[in-house]
């Protein structure tokens, strides 16, 4: 037995000692006299990194470097040699007395050393992979505290981020810190991609990523938690990592740390110019990509040029803030069609100048801005406006009471709208760009405003009398001589020629077509100024004359309001007729609502938002206005978004011009659109602002359910989107109703109310529905609702049913559209 127990210990020795003596792997330091050769690695004490000799992709060459050991596929984040590969197996890294860390190939032959020195000559000196992955020189017997490290790999990182590196400027040295991309993945060496921070005292840093010299994208400036970008695509709205800056007299510097052991994030410049970053979560290995930059358009720096602004979701993406236009960039060449984003109105740096809030903006390049740590948002408003040449200000922390003053001297460059996350951006204006002016101009201005009108309206009545007597002359005139313009009580409506009109719109070309409504196709145009129109080309059959067509004009020209689509002019030309209005970059609702990938694009409160700025239009166009008008056609292909997603309605008041038209035809031509059609309506041809009612609650339960009332289908039953929200709500499940890429968790009570509502409108009977003014106070939250019955057409419309309730042919039901004006 004695015997035998010692064998045993003897064969355990033995066996330890083959396992562990052929590599070192246990091993996380290479002293000095030690060499560690192709096939041997050393791995960090937390067995996340690995040194050693690998090959990229394809290549057969060698280099030294660092992976993480227990991912797939193999994770290099560092190489030593990166421009001088080893050509064979043949090479070994090794650490002398003094601290220089060497790979030498089989020749002996140093191709890389690291330059680190000691005072003299130290035999206790170690080269140690740490546990964050970083490899340091230092003294065996010290801690692992960065004033100890001789030399450590974090200072010459490569295009991989880790937790803990530092990248930004030493003072002192005058060395920066940046990563560069590999030249492919085969192929370590430098490529042309350099990802830097901007660190210079006194400014904000944020990250550019530059190609050569050219910046291609940049990231927003730091928010307190990362950098705005990448951050703002990355899913977790409680990010794994947390940046920093670390500024002394020393250098300014940014850094980051992951929140968790089981999670690490890495940043990686690609050899194409990405910035990409994973993040894995042990133990599973794998690498999961959770935001890149540049990830879309917007993110190409500078994109739209100072002051322009990138939105992602419309088309096309650039813009000029608000209070900017496009302007010819040179004035002087008429050849020159380059147009840049200049203010409408000059500042004058008077007292009433003021901010516009921007919401939801990557806030503008920092190079030129300062900034201020701990300043109020209103006292960094009081700096900006104190200094004339300050164009805007922000906050750039996001983190819950840090506060700081960052303004912007000069242009504003590289602005885009973030769809979630963005932040808020204050730019100078001129007083009269500022809704605080204009709401001043109701309000205390209103005896100027009377005075004005009166003043108008006498001009407008000795315009008449002349307009009489020059009739004859008016008709017989051709286009050119036509007087530009035309006024009725200070409203001026501008006449276009065709030929503008015509180049406006590549010559009515098939691609700018961007819809077709009842009164004929809507086409798309840029006029040459830069300014994006919609021109609405109406059919031919309402042989109006001229007269009749240009009060008509007039009429709607009146109707003003932020919620209904603005009218610029006009342009008559032969039997030609067309309306010119402001363009809308998202165009219509339902091109969100309906369809599967950009309704995500909708989230809830932007969804209420729509509800209630309808709501808003439809008020003014029943009560507020001076002509009380029924849509008679409301639907979501009806309402228009603009670049903040502000609803406003169009295609109002032109039943008008198509008055005589309905009368002769009143069978024929079409009252509506199936699915939004109120069964008065439908049935008896009576229509009312109850009417309209009814298709503003259909138009709502859409707006909630994401679907569309005609098409819906239910596998349960055969009720209609209307029957369905009405069993739900009776059931008191109002909630299932919602889009199912919506997840409104605090705003159930918005919702079940917005359903309520989208009932209460739907209704049978013409007085179970709410008025216009009762709607907008329900909506804005006032007093409790009643019960609704069982709305009208709940069951499936069959094509049937459909021909029956309607008189009218169905095939021109779709988006065709007629509605009514009552003088009052
Ligand atoms: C590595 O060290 C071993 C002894 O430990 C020595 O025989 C060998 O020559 C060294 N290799 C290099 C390249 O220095
Ligand atoms: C080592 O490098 C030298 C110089 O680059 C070269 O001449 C030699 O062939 C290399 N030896 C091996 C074994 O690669
Ligand atoms: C170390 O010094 C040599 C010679 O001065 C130089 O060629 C090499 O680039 C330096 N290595 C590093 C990593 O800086
Ligand atoms: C490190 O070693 C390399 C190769 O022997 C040498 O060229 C370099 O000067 C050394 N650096 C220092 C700081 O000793
Ligand atoms: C320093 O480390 C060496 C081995 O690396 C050891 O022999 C020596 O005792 C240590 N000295 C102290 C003061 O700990
Ligand atoms: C992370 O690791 C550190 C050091 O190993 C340990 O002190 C800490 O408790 C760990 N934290 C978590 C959340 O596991
Ligand atoms: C037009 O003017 C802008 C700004 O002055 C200039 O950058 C651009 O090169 C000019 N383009 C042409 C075609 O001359
Ligand atoms: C900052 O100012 C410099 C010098 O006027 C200018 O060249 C540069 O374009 C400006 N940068 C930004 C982002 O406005
Ligand atoms: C920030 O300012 C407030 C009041 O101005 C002061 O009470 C607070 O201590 C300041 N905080 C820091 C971190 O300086
Ligand atoms: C306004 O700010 C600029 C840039 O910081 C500065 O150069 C200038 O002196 C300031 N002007 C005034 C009146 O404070």
């Amino acid at each position: 037995m004695h015997i035998y127990d010692q064998a045993m210990v003897l064969l355990t020795c033995i066996t330890f000692f083959f396992l562990i003596l052929p590599t070192s792997t246990s091993l996380d330091t290479i002293l000095v006299h030690q060499n560690i050769s192709d096939g041997e690695t050393i791995v960090s004490g937390n067995t996340k990194f690995e040194l050693g000799f690998f090959s990229p992709g394809n290549s057969k060459s060698r280099y030294l470097g660092i992976w993480f050991k227990n991912t797939s596929p193999q994770t290099v984040v560092w190489v030593a040699n990166r421009e001088t590969p080893l050509l064979d197996n043949s090479g070994a890294v090794k650490l002398d007395t003094q601290g220089n860390l060497t790979l030498v190939n089989g020749s002996g032959k140093v191709i890389w050393s690291s330059n680190s020195s000691a005072s003299g000559i130290d035999i206790n000196l170690v080269a140690q992979l740490l546990d964050t992955g970083n490899m340091v020189v230092k003294n065996g017997n010290t801690t692992n505290d960065e004033g100890n490290f001789m030399w450590q790999s974090f200072d010459y990182p490569g295009d991989t981020c880790l937790p803990g590196i530092k990248l930004g400027k030493n003072f002192i040295s005058g060395r920066e810190t940046y990563h560069t991309s590999w030249r492919s993945a085969d192929d370590p060496a430098q490529g042309e991609y350099t990802l830097k921070a901007l660190v210079v005292k006194g400014k904000f840093p944020q990250m550019y990523i530059r190609r050569n010299t050219i910046i291609k994208t940049r990231t927003g400036p730091y928010n307190g938690i990362s950098f705005s970008g990448p951050a703002n695509y990355a899913p977790d709205a409680n990010p794994a990592a947390v940046s920093y800056v670390i500024e002394n007299q020393n250098g300014i510097y940014i850094t980051y740390i992951s929140k968790s052991n089981t999670t690490t994030l890495r940043a990686i410049v690609t050899p194409s110019g990405k910035l990409e970053i994973w993040q894995i979560k042990f133990p599973n290995p794998e690498w999961m990509l959770i935001a890149t930059s540049p990830e879309d358009y917007c993110d190409n720096y500078g994109v739209c040029g100072s002051y322009g602004s990138c939105t992602i979701v419309t088309s096309p993406n650039c813009g000029c803030l608000k209070g900017f236009e496009l302007k010819k960039s040179d004035e002087t060449n008429p050849d020159n069609d380059t147009s840049v984003c200049r203010r409408s109105i000059a500042l004058d740096c008077g007292p009433r100048e003021g901010f516009l809030k921007f919401s939801s903006m990557k806030l503008p390049d920092t190079e030129n801005a300062s900034f201020s740590s701990n300043i109020s948002l209103l006292d960094c408003e009081v700096a900006c406006k104190n200094n004339c040449s300050c164009t805007a200000f922000a906050n750039p922390y996001v983190t819950p009471g840090r506060v700081g003053c960052l303004l912007w001297y000069g242009d504003l460059i590289d602005v885009r709208v973030f769809s979630q996350k963005g932040q808020d951006l204050y730019v100078r204006l001129a007083a009269s760009e500022l809704p605080e002016f204009n709401s001043n101009f109701h309000g205390k201005k209103r005896l100027v405003l009377v005075v004005a009108l009166s003043i108008s309206a006498m001009l407008t009545l000795l315009g008449f009398i002349l307009a009489l007597c020059i009739r004859r002359k008016w008709k017989m005139s051709s286009d050119a001589r036509r007087s530009s313009q035309m006024g009725s009580a200070g409203l001026v409506v501008p006449l276009f020629g065709l030929s503008k009109i015509s180049r406006a719109t590549n010559e009515f070309s098939i691609d700018n077509i961007l819809g077709e409504g009842g009164f004929g196709p809507v086409y798309k145009g840029v006029l040459e100024e830069g300014l994006e129109i919609a021109v609405k080309r109406l059919s031919k059959s309402s042989q109006q004359g001229l007269d009749e067509f240009k009060n008509e004009v007039i009429c709607i020209a009146k109707l003003q309001h932020r919620n209904l689509v603005k009218l610029l002019g006009y342009c008559i030309q032969g039997d030609e007729r067309m309306l010119i209005y402001e363009h809308m970059p998202n165009k219509s609702l339902d091109g969100f609502l309906f369809d599967g990938s950009r309704k995500s694009l909708l989230d809830w409160s932007q969804r209420f938002n729509i509800i209630s700025g309808i709501a808003r239009g439809l008020l003014y166009l029943h009560e507020d206005s001076r002509l009380k008008v029924v849509h008679r056609d409301l639907k979501a292909g009806n309402i228009l978004l603009d670049h903040k997603m502000c609803p406003k309605i169009s295609d109002f008041g032109l039943a008008r011009m198509f008055k005589e038209d309905e009368r002769e035809t009143n069978t024929k031509r079409v009252v509506g659109t199936l699915g939004y059609i109120s069964p008065e309506y439908a049935m008896n041809g009576h229509f009312s602002v109850k009417s309209d009612i009814f298709s503003f609650g259909v138009l709502v339960l859409e707006i909630v359910s994401g679907k569309k009332n005609r098409d819906f289908v239910h596998e349960d039953h055969d009720n209609n989107l209307l029957g369905h929200a009405w069993r739900l709500h009776k059931e008191g499940k109002s909630l299932d109703l919602i889009d199912e890429c919506l997840h409104p968790s605090n705003s159930a009570c918005e919702v079940s109310r917005s359903v309520h509502i989208g009932l209460l409108c739907v209704q049978q009977r013409v007085e179970d529905r709410p008025n216009t003014p009762t709607l907008v106070a329900m909506l804005g939250g006032e007093g409790s609702l009643p019960s609704p019955k069982k709305p009208a057409f709940f069951i499936q419309e069959s094509g049937i049913r459909s021909t029956s309730i309607l008189p009218l042919p169905l095939a021109s039901l779709n988006g065709v559209t007629l509605s009514e004006i009552y003088g009052r």
